[in-house]
């Protein structure tokens, strides 16, 4: 059984009630429903979700230790944290995958939100696709090696 950690960052607790306009009524339950139905057979989702920079860092160097595929929605950590950035760094250069993903499309909204300190050191980023990002990254991060490779025309 190999197990992705799928991370998420401050106020993405509060999805299905904070502002349904931009990221949609379902919460995160229905994100890990979505996930766990969407798994390749022997994949195992753990998602969680912190307010704490200080705990989404430790979960990153557990992603490193435990070497372990990451799906992560910084949230507004995304715009400006650059100890996040430094630890999901740990996590590409120890060769793992790290896929940034959000639910909106930052470049369509304010201007704040244009700049990601973490997608320079990421693997991949999808944006914009509500929880279609998480599903579509899920898929890249468990796909068979061949097919991972042939992305990057390998
Ligand atoms: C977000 C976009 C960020 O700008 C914002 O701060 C979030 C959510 C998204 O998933 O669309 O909290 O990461």
């Amino acid at each position: 059984m190999s197990t992705v950690l799928v991370l998420n960052g401050p106020n993405l607790g509060r999805l299905g009630s904070r502002e349904p306009d931009v990221y949609g009524s379902a919460n995160l339950d229905d994100l890990r429903t979505l996930l766990v139905a969407s798994a390749r057979p022997g994949v195992s989702i753990d998602l969680r979700q912190t307010d704490d920079e200080a705990e989404l860092i430790h979960w990153l160097y557990e992603a490193v230790d435990e070497r372990m595929s990451v799906i992560l929605n910084p949230a507004a950590f995304t715009h400006y944290s650059y100890a996040l950035r430094d630890a999901a760094a740990l996590v590409t250069k120890a060769g793992l995958c790290l896929i940034e993903v959000h639910i909106s499309n930052p470049h369509a909204r304010e201007t704040f939100r244009h700049t990601s300190v973490v997608s320079a050191i990421a693997t991949g980023v999808i944006a914009g696709l509500g929880f279609d990002s998480y599903r579509l990254a899920l898929d890249f991060v468990t796909a068979p090696a061949p097919r991972r490779n042939s992305a990057f025309g390998a």
